[in-house]
C-alpha cells in the first residue's frame, strides 16, 4: 500500500490515529420536519473537541430522507440558523416553486421562521439537499444530506446500499471551521478547499464486510469546491448511475472524477482477501488517502456475484431534435491568472479591480452579476443546447437547475445523463436538453465561491 496515509489535518497536532467515531445521524425518514440549527460534531479526531457546525435536525451530514420514486416528499423547513435560509432539492426535476432558491424561486426563509416543501420525485436515483442561500457558508458549516429514491421495481439485489457522502472542511488548530468566508483568494482561485476530509461527517469511515458481499455505494461531493479523483483497491464493480441517473450499461469501475455536487452510484463486490483491507481512495498529488475503508471479513458466499443488469431507466425525454434545437453559448471568464479586463456589473462596465471589491472575480457572456435577463427563454418542450466555453485557468463544474441534460460531443454522440459537469480549463462542453420543465432555474459553477462572484446564469422555460 505505498503512498497510502490516513488524512491528517494538522501533521504537527495530530499525534494519535484518528478513531472511528460512532455515526451520529439520526437515520430517519418518518420526522417531517427538517430544522436547520447550530449543534456540534464530532468531525475531527477523538482527541479534538466538537466542531460547531450548522447541522439539519442536528446531524452532519442530515437526515437521509429514503422515499419511493412516485412519492410525494413533504418537509416542513424550520431555521433555526441566525441567518436566512432555504432547501434546494438537488438534481430533483422538481416543480420550480420548491427548488429552494432565495431570490428566485422563494424569499429566503428568515431566521426563526419555516417554509412549507412539498413536491414529487419523478425519478429513482442518488439526490440530496442542502442550502441555496450564502449556499458557500452553510454549506462549509456542515448543511447537506442525502435524498434517496429507490425504484419501485428492478434495483439489482445488493446485500448494503450505503449512502457516501464526501465533504472538505477547513478547520483551524482547535478542530473549529474557519471563518475566512468570502475572502478574494478563493473566490479567484479554486473556491475553498478543506484540510480535513470526512464521509458521512467521519474522518475515518469503515465498515466490516465478508468476502464476495455486494454493494450499492451512492457517492455525493457535498464539498463546496474539492474535485475528487475516487480510485476502488479491492473492489470490483460497476458505475450504474450518475447524478441519479442510470447508466443505459454499467460501466467497469476504475478511477473516476467527482466534482462538486456530483454522484456516482456504484455496485462493488469485496474481492479483498479476508483479513485484508479494501478502500475507495481520494487520489491527490502526494497519494491515495482512505475514504472509505473496508474491513474484510469470512466470505458471504461461495463465489462472486455475477454481473448486474442496467438500473431500469428514469421517465427523462429523449434528446430528437438535435439539429433544430435552440443554441445558445455560454463564455465563462475571470479568476486569477485569467485573461478577463472587466465585465458589466450593475449595468457598468467594470475593471477587475473594481469588481473584486464588489466580490466578483467571474462573468458568463460579460456579465459578473447575474443577469435580470435569462441567458436562454425557452418554450416548453423545445430542445435547448449550450456551448459553455471555459476561458479561465481552472476548472468549473457547472450545474442545471430542473433538468437533466447529455453532454454532446463534437461527433455528435450524447454522453449520459447529468446534472452537473466539469468543463475543464480551455474547453468548450456542449450540454443539450428539452426544457419540459416550467419555471426559472437556475445555471451556474458549483463550486460555490465562483457562483457567488459571477457565475451565475439563468433560463426561463414557459
Ligand atoms: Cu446544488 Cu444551485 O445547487
Ligand atoms: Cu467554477
Amino acid at each position: 500500500m505505498n503512498g497510502m496515509k490516513r488524512r491528517q489535518f494538522n501533521l504537527c497536532l495530530l499525534g494519535s490515529a484518528a478513531a472511528m467515531s460512532a455515526p451520529r445521524a439520526a437515520w430517519s425518514d418518518v420526522a417531517h420536519t427538517l430544522t436547520a440549527n447550530e449543534g456540534l460534531a464530532q468531525i475531527a479526531p477523538r482527541d479534538y473537541q466538537e466542531t460547531a457546525v450548522w447541522a439539519f435536525n442536528d446531524s452532519v451530514p442530515g437526515p437521509t430522507i429514503h422515499v419511493l420514486q412516485g412519492d410525494r416528499v413533504i418537509r416542513r423547513f424550520v431555521n433555526a440558523l441566525p441567518q436566512a435560509s432555504t432547501v434546494h432539492w438537488h438534481g430533483i426535476r422538481i416543480d420550480n416553486a420548491m427548488d429552494g432558491v432565495a431570490g428566485v424561486t422563494q424569499d429566503a426563509v428568515a431566521s426563526g421562521d419555516a417554509f412549507h416543501y412539498d413536491f414529487t420525485v419523478p425519478d429513482a436515483g442518488t439526490y440530496w439537499y442542502h442550502p441555496h442561500n450564502r449556499t458557500w457558508e452553510q454549506m462549509a458549516r456542515g448543511l447537506s444530506g442525502a435524498l434517496i429514491v429507490e425504484e419501485i421495481e428492478g434495483a439489482p439485489a445488493v446485500d448494503h446500499d450505503e449512502a457516501l457522502l464526501l465533504d472538505d472542511w477547513r478547520l483551524n488548530d482547535d478542530a473549529q471551521i474557519a471563518e475566512d468566508f468570502g475572502n478574494m483568494h478563493d473566490w479567484s482561485h479554486a473556491g475553498r478547499i478543506g484540510n480535513w476530509i470526512t464521509v458521512n461527517g467521519q474522518g475515518a469511515w469503515s465498515r466490516n464486510v465478508g468476502r464476495f458481499t455486494r454493494m450499492r455505494l451512492r457517492l455525493v461531493n457535498t464539498a463546496n469546491a474539492r474535485v475528487f479523483i475516487v480510485e476502488p483497491r479491492g473492489l470490483d464493480g460497476w458505475v450504474v448511475a450518475l447524478d441519479g441517473m442510470p447508466l443505459d450499461a454499467p460501466l467497469r469501475l476504475e478511477n473516476f472524477t467527482l466534482a462538486p455536487a456530483q454522484r456516482a452510484d456504484l455496485i462493488v463486490d469485496v474481492v479483498a482477501e479476508e483479513g485484508k483491507k479494501a478502500f475507495l481512495l481520494s487520489i491527490e498529488r502526494d497519494g491515495g488517502y482512505a475514504l472509505a475503508t473496508f474491513n474484510i471479513g469470512g466470505a458471504s458466499r461461495e463465489q462472486v456475484l455475477p454481473a448486474p443488469a442496467a438500473l431500469p431507466p428514469n421517465p427523462v425525454a429523449s434528446l430528437e431534435a438535435l439539429s433544430e434545437a435552440h443554441k445558445v453559448d455560454l463564455l465563462m471568464e475571470g479568476g486569477a491568472m485569467g485573461r478577463m479586463r472587466g465585465a458589466m456589473l450593475d449595468s457598468q462596465m467594470t475593471g477587475t479591480r473594481e469588481l473584486a471589491a464588489s466580490g466578483k472575480a467571474w462573468a458568463f457572456n460579460g456579465m459578473a452579476d447575474m443577469d435580470d435577463m435569462p441567458l436562454v427563454e425557452a418554450s416548453l418542450g423545445e430542445t435547448i443546447r449550450i456551448a459553455m466555453t471555459n476561458d479561465t485557468a481552472w476548472p468549473h463544474a457547472m450545474h442545471l437547475h430542473g433538468h437533466h441534460f447529455r453532454v454532446i460531443s463534437i461527433d455528435g454522440n450524447t454522453g449520459p445523463l447529468r446534472d452537473t459537469a466539469l468543463v475543464d480549463r480551455g474547453k468548450t462542453l456542449e450540454i443539450a436538453f428539452v426544457a419540459d420543465n416550467p419555471g426559472d432555474w437556475l445555471l451556474h459553477c458549483h463550486m460555490l465561491e465562483h457562483s457567488a462572484s459571477g457565475m451565475m446564469t439563468w433560463l426561463r422555460v414557459t
